[in-house]
């Protein structure tokens, strides 16, 4: 039996947990040796909680100290580039969570440090790990769908800011767009064969979301203390790919809809195929229209699907299995959420380089 993998933790809160399942769910290939948070009550709490033998409130002491194999970066945005780097130097790889930075330089400079240092660098991309990624992909990979040309990725919740931090710019890069959107913008991006961004045209709102900050929020921020709401409230693009296709995205934390829609939907030559919120495929056969509904249906999709990304995060440093969300996949989304947001902002098109 091979070496555990030495793993920690920076950040430990909500999303946090998640990864923690992950590893303990692996009791034989890993042990999480430290956790970090700047907030000390909590990180004392969560390291009893989980028997993780040692916490710290810095993690460059962290990093000094422990010789860690594996660093999970769980805090909130704007410390996603700094965290990463400083565990990547430690000589760790990483998974960090979305958004992969609050910007493209941030982002390149993560790739960078974990080219030069020769680690790993793996993006919380969950979304490809959900049961619906996997069912159309082997559609997809089959031929059965054609050349995708068009898609549609819609993650709207009526109140959902988390709150705390994710309404304030400065930790967080920005609201639903660089939160939510990155999500479904992603797992077209994947599905679709990952083709390169060319240019986006965007429009952000910001007319609701003062006011409904706090309450009714489907994901709530553990963090303490007060922060500004000065994100958008809601966000909508068009981005055009290199293969030739488009897709349109809308995502917001706050909007006067009945209810919260998740939608991902693939169009193309030979079939199109609703990703979320349950699989279907719609295309034609023997002069008739069918639609095929695999018996697996998606309305599991997201089960275990963050016990599937941090089984492969474990696979990759374990055994050099080949990273299914690699952080240069990370950069490109920057790109597209910069280009989004600097559209929005000057009110025409942007070229995507
Ligand atoms: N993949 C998903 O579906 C998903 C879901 C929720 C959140 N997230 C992402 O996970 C990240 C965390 O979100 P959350 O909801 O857990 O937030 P949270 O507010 O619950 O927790 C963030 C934690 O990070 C800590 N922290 C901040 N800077 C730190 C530093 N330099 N060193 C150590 N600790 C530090 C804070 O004290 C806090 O405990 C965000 O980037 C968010 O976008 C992903």
């Amino acid at each position: 039996m091979a070496e555990k993998l030495k793993a920690g933790i920076i950040g430990c809160g909500g999303i946090s947990n998640s990864h923690m399942a992950g590893y303990k769910a692996l009791p034989d290939r890993v042990s999480v040796e430290a956790v970090c948070d700047i907030d000390e009550e909590k990180v004392k709490a969560y390291a009893a909680k989980y028997n993780v033998p040692r916490w710290y409130t810095d993690a460059r002491e962290m990093m000094a100290k422990e010789s860690l194999d594996a660093v999970s970066v769980t805090t909130w945005n704007s410390q996603h580039c700094p965290m990463t780097v400083v565990a990547l130097e430690g000589g760790a790889n990483v998974i960090c969570e979305k958004p992969m930075a609050m910007n493209q330089y941030e982002a390149q400079t993560m790739l960078e440090t974990a080219e030069r240092c020769g680690k790993l660098l793996q993006i919380g991309f969950v979304r490809r790990f959900g049961k619906d990624a996997e069912i159309v992909k082997r559609f997809i990979d089959a031929g059965d769908m054609g050349d995708i040309y068009y898609a549609k990725a819609t993650y709207l919740r009526r109140n959902g800011c988390p709150g705390k931090w994710f309404g304030d710019k400065a930790y967080s890069g920005g609201g639903p767009l660089i939160d939510l959107g990155v999500h479904v913008m992603d797992l077209v991006r994947y599905l679709g064969g990952c083709p390169m961004p060319v240019s986006a045209y965007g429009v952000t709102y910001n007319n609701l979301g003062k006011n409904r900050a706090d309450g009714g929020q489907t994901w709530v921020s553990s963090s303490k203390g007060t922060y500004a709401y000065n994100v958008e409230d809601m966000a909508s693009a068009m981005i055009r790919f290199d293969n030739g296709m488009t897709m349109t995205m809308e995502a917001s934390f706050n909007l006067n809809i009945k209810q919260d829609t998740g939608r991902v939907e693939l169009f193309g030559t030979r079939a199109g195929a609703l990703v979320e919120p349950d699989i279907e495929f719609y295309t034609d056969r023997n002069g008739l229209f069918v639609d095929l509904k695999p018996s697996v249906g998606g309305g599991s999709a997201f089960a275990g699907m963050f016990e599937r990304e941090m089984t492969h995060f474990v696979d990759c440093v374990q055994n050099g299995t080949p990273c299914r969300a690699p952080a240069k996949d990370g950069v490109v989304l920057m790109k597209m959420i910069d280009a989004i947001y600097e559209s929005a902002a000057c009110g025409h098109e942007v070229i995507i380089k």
